[in-house]
């Protein structure tokens, strides 16, 4: 917002003309700058009985809350103190010319080694809501993150009305083991990764474990107030229903933009995705605590964490042994695909004359994307065998496109025009070979591998089709798209059919978000304008299918004007020899 702040000087004319127009346009005023220090440690936890050293922020899991307000300036010095490389992504925020600071590690940046430090420098603009930062190199976030509370600029209210308490609520998954060997070995034997022990709430599983009713987060509530949830689904492989027992929710905002608001009893969030949600307290509770719950939404064929977590929301202090016989909410089957379906259906843009919906008419160029599993034949077996069906290795694909993760950074090599031996900007369009999506895989299910990338010319208008793949079973995929928000346009089930689908769309007031779950068995488009020149990175959420090379990336290339090219790299950029 640095463009409209007047310089003054000592008049007193123009200081007070300033204020004037402050007060006139809060949202234009320019920002604050505020600074947070990571200290990446160890740091010793309880959970489930079992005592682990678990990589941190500042010692503290969950990590700490960044609180900013829209138009700020946020400068955060990392320090790595573990011994392991890490990086930090800041999920949601479009960092509009600061790709230098978005973090996936090889993508805008080599890794911090141990020892190392990283300053990330971005400022806020045009997003207001929950957010959220996570480690960005292999499985690292499973305990490095926390949320970004984003409030509206000084003088600005919500479009609702403002709730008596903001409470941000992180959904997790807890391993006994650590993480990083649980990956390690999947990608050893080739079958899918062990499974989590417990699903928790702000790092906490609650009573539903055993050993584990100490460990259960708390919502305390007055009768009568109204509470915001600022709900993140910051779980490594699992989508999540979320509900609490005798209390529906209303629906205000996803992934940091206003949604018109609409009433629940049961969510469902993907990892990434974050949700605002408004809880009023009963004046006449008929209990003096209720559990909130979540379990997993999954039509995956391989194991999951089957587990229900509960936190509890407490009219009246409640003793630990008294937690497990609390009201529940019910939760849908795990598989239950038509309470997903039914639920992300009414999400809708405010679409105000103060937050317009700004959706991209006129298509530049399309897209489309078929997303999924495959397999890798079985190169250095463990014990003979590989672990993924019919003795081959699981992989995953975009337009059967594995990607393979470079080991130097995509934006300095795109920065320096220095692409040979890096990346390849042949990234398909659609796939190779057609086959039927959505029908009996066809026999070959193996893979491609390589780091393709899609260039773009700047503002080149963008639609991606979806499309889920049941090659090794339909199953849902939360993707993500890094520097920019797009608009969720259409999604359907089957395959997609252009003639058809597109006279479908919703071009009026489409949900806007970061990260949307490709439906199993079925297709979601989306439509972005890409303004922001860089390296940005699409993947699916589920760190197994972006460890498998879930993931492609675009490359956007500079505008002709100045404020449209992507500044230098800071100087205190990690090196990744
Ligand atoms: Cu929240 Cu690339 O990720």
């Amino acid at each position: 917002m640095g463009a409209h702040r007047l310089r003054c000087g000592a008049s007193p004319a123009c200081l007070l003309l300033a204020f004037l127009l402050a007060m006139a346009m809060p949202g234009l005023t320019a920002g604050l700058t505020r600074r947070y220090t990571f200290n990446v440690t160890m740091a010793t936890v309880t959970r489930l009985c079992k005592t682990k050293s678990i990589p941190t922020v500042n010692g503290q899991f969950p990590g700490p809350k960044l609180t900013v307000r829209e138009g700020d300036r946020l400068v955060v010095t990392v320090h790595n103190n573990i011994n392991n490389n890490v990086t930090f992504h800041w999920h949601g925020v479009q960092q509009r010319r600061s790709a230098w600071a978005d973090g996936p590690a090889y993508i805008t940046q080599c890794p911090m080694r141990p020892g190392q430090s990283y300053v990330y420098r971005f400022t806020i603009v045009g997003q207001r809501g929950t957010l959220w930062w996570h480690a960005h190199f292999s499985w690292l976030r499973a305990t490095l993150y926390g949320p970004i509370v984003i409030l509206p600029p000084r003088g600005v209210a919500y479009p609702f009305p403002k709730p008596y308490r903001e409470v941000p609520l992180m959904l997790g998954e807890w391993f006994n083991a650590d993480p990083e060997a649980v990956i390690k070995q999947a990608l050893q034997t080739g079958g899918g990764p062990n499974v989590s022990d417990a699903y928790t709430f702000n790092g906490f599983p609650g009573p539903t474990y055993n050993c584990s009713a100490n460990n259960t987060f708390k919502l305390k509530v007055k009768p009568g107030r109204t509470y915001m949830l600022r709900l993140i689904n910051s779980a490594l492989n699992d989508e999540l229903f979320f509900a609490v027992a005798n209390h529906t929710l209303t629906v205000v905002q996803a992934d940091a933009s206003y949604v018109k608001p609409f009433a629940a009893n049961t969510l469902v969030i993907s990892p990434g995705q974050t949700m605002d949600v408004l809880l009023t307290a009963a004046t006449n509770p008929s209990s003096l605590a209720f559990a909130i719950a979540i379990a997993p939404y999954t039509n995956t064929v391989g194991t999951f964490d089957n587990t229900t977590a509960q936190a509890v929301l407490e009219y009246a202090p409640q003793r630990a042994a008294a937690l497990r016989n609390l009201p529940a909410p019910p939760l849908p089957r795990y598989n239950d695909t038509g309470a997903v379906t039914n639920f992300s259906s009414k999400f809708r843009s405010l679409a105000s004359p103060q937050y317009p919906a700004r959706v991209p008419l006129n298509v530049d160029r399309h897209f489309f994307f078929a997303v999924g599993l495959g397999a890798d034949p079985c190169k250095s077996p463990v014990n003979g065998t590989c672990q993924a069906p019919n003795n081959t290795r699981f992989a995953a694909s975009i337009n059967n496109v594995s990607f393979i993760m470079p080991k130097t950074s995509l934006l300095q090599a795109h920065y320096q025009r220095r692409y040979s031996g890096v990346l390849a900007a042949n990234f398909p369009a659609a796939p190779v070979r057609k086959f039927n999506y959505t029908g009996t895989p066809p026999n070959n299910t193996f893979v491609t591998h390589g780091t393709r990338v899609v260039p773009l010319a700047f503002n080149t208008t963008v639609e991606v089709v979806l499309q889920d793949t049941s090659i090794q079973g339909a199953e849902s995929h939360p993707l993500h798209l890094h520097g920019y928000d797009f608009h969720v346009v259409g999604t359907g089930f089957g395959n997609y059919d252009a003639a058809n689908d597109t006279a479908k769309y919703n071009l009026v007031d489409p949900v806007q978000r970061n990260t949307i779950s490709v439906p199993t068995a079925g297709w979601v488009a989306i439509r972005f304008v890409a303004n922001n020149p860089g390296v940005w990175i699409m993947h699916c959420h589920f760190d197994v299918h972006l460890s498998w090379g879930l993931s492609m990336a675009w490359l956007v290339n500079d505008g002709p004007l100045p404020n449209q090219k992507l500044p230098p790299p800071p100087s205190d950029i990690p090196k990744c020899s």
